[in-house]
């Protein structure tokens, strides 16, 4: 018996598995399109509201404008709070990722709102709470009148956040809401195939996002800082690390041969935050030394800093603990989740691809 020789791309590169019109990565050009639009345009001149009423227009055919959307994920948020205690006490003494996992997981409709606005409504509360939660805090009401990203703010601290924190977070949710066939979006996509419900399909995307491959790699960018610490120790550590054949977290993507035009939409996003920020000139210098390093290592791979690296620092100038980035960014991409779930459903097609057998055959 012969093993064939491999001819699926191990990670499925290059192979389209879905036509949408929701966003495009150009990865040759390092050029994101969501909803029509370049990212960094989009994130200056949008709400997180205004995308996601185009994403959900785009997906599911039905007209939704900005309004519609805030005042929808308003109430969202509201069901949501009301439903809090008994999905919190059940999630003590899990990790703020999977007792998360276990909110998303347990989202069920509501009559008179649809199962998106009660799922995108309902993960900044969750977050919230959580985060609450492990500081011993109760959670705080939503303010159903408030913009998304800013409610998420307040809702987590107590107390409303300055323009500049709210329009910062505004931003980011804009900025990662949707990122063409990632993994946490083809995974949603297979499960709306089916013709499962919303809330299976963003069950799904939200355990593929959970990987440090994917969306769980700003929480140990922020431990890769700590670990260097100080200027001098910038160069020994990526190199001790790179020597042992680690990855440097927020660097490297599987599409981008060039920079990710989300890692310079969320510097500039830091850039406005001013006070409360880290050492954003050691960061720089980390940054710098990573992409040479990893230059000079796989010169015919280019390894260019990814959406990551500047999401760790944003996220910890807005004060939300290293162990929510994750579900921070499931508020964001919530929306991206949605919108190509109900694209999928209106194929009416069934995702289910094919594979080649490398295995033995019984003899005849
Ligand atoms: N640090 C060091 N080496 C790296 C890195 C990195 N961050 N990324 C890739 N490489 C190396 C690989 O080990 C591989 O080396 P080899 O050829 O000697 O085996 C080579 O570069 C080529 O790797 P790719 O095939 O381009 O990488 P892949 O597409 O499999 O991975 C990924 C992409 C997972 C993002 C990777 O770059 C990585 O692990 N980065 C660190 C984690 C991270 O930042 N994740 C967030 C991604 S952004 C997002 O999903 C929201």
């Amino acid at each position: 018996m012969t093993i064939q020789p491999r001819k699926v791309p191990i990670g499925l590169d290059g192979v389209p598995a879905a036509e949408t019109v929701l966003s495009n990565v150009d990865g040759e050009n390092g050029e994101l399109i969501i909803a029509g639009e370049l990212v960094g345009p989009l994130a200056s001149s949008t709400s997180f509201e205004g995308v996601i009423a185009r994403l959900w227009t785009l997906g599911t055919g039905v007209v939704t404008t900005e309004a519609q959307t805030r005042r929808a994920l308003g109430a969202g948020r509201q069901i949501a709070f009301a439903r809090l205690p008994h999905w919190l006490n059940s999630a003590d003494g899990l990790s703020v990722v999977d007792a998360f996992r276990v909110g998303v997981a347990g989202l069920r409709g509501e009559e008179g709102l649809s199962a998106d606005t009660v799922i995108v409504g309902a993960l900044p509360v969750m977050a919230a709470a959580l985060i609450r939660r492990r500081m011993g805090e109760a959670p705080v009401s939503p303010d159903p009148d408030a913009g998304h990203a800013a409610d998420l703010l307040r809702m987590l601290r107590g107390t409303a956040p300055s323009r500049a924190e709210a329009a910062a977070l505004d931003a980011y949710l804009v900025t990662v809401c949707d990122h063409g066939m990632n993994a946490s979006t083809f995974a949603a996509r297979v499960v709306a195939s089916t013709a499962a419900d919303l809330f299976c399909a963003v069950t799904a995307g939200y355990c593929a996002l959970t990987g440090p491959l994917h969306g769980g790699a700003p929480e140990p960018v922020l431990e890769m800082l700590d670990a260097i610490g100080s200027r001098e120790r910038i160069a020994p550590w990526i190199d001790g690390a790179l020597d042992r054949g680690e990855r440097l977290m927020g660097f490297g993507h599987r599409i981008y041969r060039v920079r990710d035009p989300r890692a310079d939409v969320l510097k500039a996003v830091v850039g406005t935050l001013g006070s409360n920020l880290r050492d954003l000139g050691f960061a720089a210098e980390v940054e710098a030394y990573a992409r040479n390093a990893l230059r000079t290592r796989k010169p015919d791979r280019p390894l260019d800093t990814n959406v990551e690296f500047f999401t760790a620092i944003l996220l910890d100038a807005l004060g939300i603990p290293r162990q929510a980035f994750t579900p921070v960014f499931a508020v964001g991409r919530a929306a991206g989740w949605t919108a190509h779930a109900r694209e999928q459903q209106r194929t009416g097609r069934l995702l289910r691809p094919g594979s080649l057998y490398s295995g033995e055959r019984p003899e005849n």
